[in-house]
């Protein structure tokens, strides 16, 4: 392979804010600690527990490295117009001579949205929108980290299980690097917007006739077989990029933490990858207290919440309990779909270490609080808006309070799905028919109320009855 035809950049860099770090893979468990080097492809530890990418920063100098990043904001660098490989002290596992495949994604904005932080009875609330990476999500943040490992483990063949995301964005950094992707996607239960991204970046596309956990229950066993290179966030080095998401959003704050941040919660990656983030920049000395995390799911699709309550019931520890998974999830919020989350122990660990809650959210709560984002002129996909909606009831609740500092993570663009925003504003938006749907209310479909609804109104080509809608209708 020809290097300089794809989109990879040299590593080596002279700038330093750490002495030589040492990296490894070891596993999560407090119990098995198993180390493996980082060239090792593996998913997880031979015990079947996750791993983690572990570093030693001896000498790391926190205001240096605060100076570094914002000096290399001003750079042409490709490395540096990335708002992941910018932060790459952060996230020193690659070879120095190993390409880094950047779309420059990352460098995502925080907004201020006065009349969402109003409608979940906040003073303030601010959204980071991950919908403004290359192909529209944060998983771009972790693409470019997992897939410039894959190359530098020498792959040339990448593959992931996705509800629609992660394919969309590990298709495009694999066709920029120069690698084949191959996706596997439940079949008709992925948006469209996201089933285009992929097949436009030429992914070899398989839709299997079952729901995401099936399919990743059958592909986590053909992986070793066929020498794919697993890029779901059980990934390590992808979870690495995700982290990122949090460095660059506390030097937006100017590294003051806000008191909670809220994501939504599907297979518990992010959730994961946020966690490690706030926990080794506090160690760096770069912030000084961890925020906490409110992780929202969907209430059909909410197996991490379950424990949690089971376990609080049962009076004994989530671990003790252990994930039961949701055999037939259930949520128009596709993205997060999940009933079997792949690391939910390492979301129960980041819970633990920031003080973290988790809620759950109905689809009508979801969907109107999409309808209040895109109110703010920001919009968001279904699975995003989850976090107004739980922050929400997290408000109701007195779990926030009404003078915290909170930023939700918005973690997909408005455009992913245009058929369920189009089906709310038409009334049409319905959960279906077939299926164990708990949120169904006794009715089948139920149907969405459209409570912030805005009808398309058609007319003919007539400037009377033009005229007339515009004088019964006040413009807002
Ligand atoms: N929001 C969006 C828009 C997503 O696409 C996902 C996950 C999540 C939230 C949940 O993140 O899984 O790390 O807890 N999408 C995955 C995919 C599962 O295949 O695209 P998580």
């Amino acid at each position: 392979m020809i290097l300089s035809k794809y989109n990879r950049k040299a590593m080596k860099d002279s700038l330093s804010v750490a002495a030589m770090t040492s990296v490894f893979l070891q596993c999560l468990d407090p119990q098995c600690r198993a180390q493996y080097p980082v060239s090792e492809v593996r998913s997880e530890c031979a015990c079947g527990n996750l791993l983690d990418v572990r570093y030693e920063w001896p000498g790391f100098d926190a205001a240096a490295a605060k100076q570094t990043w914002a000096f290399r904001a001003m750079s042409r660098d490709p490395r540096d117009r990335s708002g992941v490989w910018r932060f790459r002290e952060m996230i020193p596992f690659l070879p120095p001579d190993a390409g880094v495949i950047t779309l420059h994604e990352g460098n995502t904005p925080v907004l201020d949205a006065p009349r969402a932080a109003d409608y979940a009875g906040l003073d303030f609330l601010a959204f980071k929108h991950q919908g403004f990476n290359p192909t529209g999500s944060f998983k771009d943040n972790g693409m470019t980290t997992g897939v410039s490992q894959a190359a530098a483990l020498g792959k040339s063949v990448v593959a992931c299980v996705s509800t629609g995301n992660t394919s969309a964005s590990m298709a495009a950094y694999a066709a920029c690097g120069g690698l084949r992707a191959v996706i596997f996607i439940p079949a008709g239960q992925i948006s469209s917007g996201k089933l285009a991204q992929a097949l436009e970046y030429g992914a070899l596309t398989i839709q299997v006739e079952a729901n995401f956990d099936v399919t990743w229950k059958l592909v986590f066993q053909l992986v070793e077989e066929m020498g794919l290179y697993l890029l779901n966030s059980v990934n390590p080095f992808r979870v690495e990029g995700q982290k990122t998401i949090m460095v660059e959003l506390m030097e937006q704050l100017g590294w003051e933490p806000p008191d909670w941040i809220v994501l939504p919660a599907g297979n518990l990656g992010n959730s994961a990858a946020f966690g490690k983030g706030l926990r080794e920049m506090q160690q760096l000395g770069l912030i000084a207290r961890l925020p906490r995390l409110a992780l929202i799911q969907a209430e059909g699709a909410a197996p991490l919440y379950r424990l949690l309550q089971r376990a609080a019931a049962e009076g004994k520890t989530p671990r003790e309990v252990g994930l039961e998974p949701v055999a037939n999830p259930q949520t128009l919020a596709t993205a997060i779909r999940i009933g079997a989350p792949a690391s939910w122990k390492k979301a129960l660990r980041e819970l633990e270490a920031t003080r973290g809650v988790c809620e759950t959210v109905s689809e009508q709560e979801i969907a109107d609080a999409k309808a209040v984002i895109g109110l703010c002129g920001i919009g968001c996909e279904p699975a995003s808006a989850a976090t107004l909606a739980g922050i929400r009831k997290l408000v109701a609740r007195d779990v926030i309070g009404k003078a915290d500092r909170v930023v939700a993570v918005l973690t997909g663009n408005l455009l992913k799905d245009p058929s369920y925003t189009l089906s709310y504003h038409e009334g049409t938006l319905a959960l279906p028919r077939e299926g164990p749907f708990d949120m169904a209310q006794g009715k089948k479909p139920f149907v969405i109320e459209p409570r912030f609804g805005n009808r398309p109104i058609a007319v003919p080509p007539d400037l009377e009855r033009i005229r007339r809608i515009l004088a019964r209708r006040p413009l807002p």
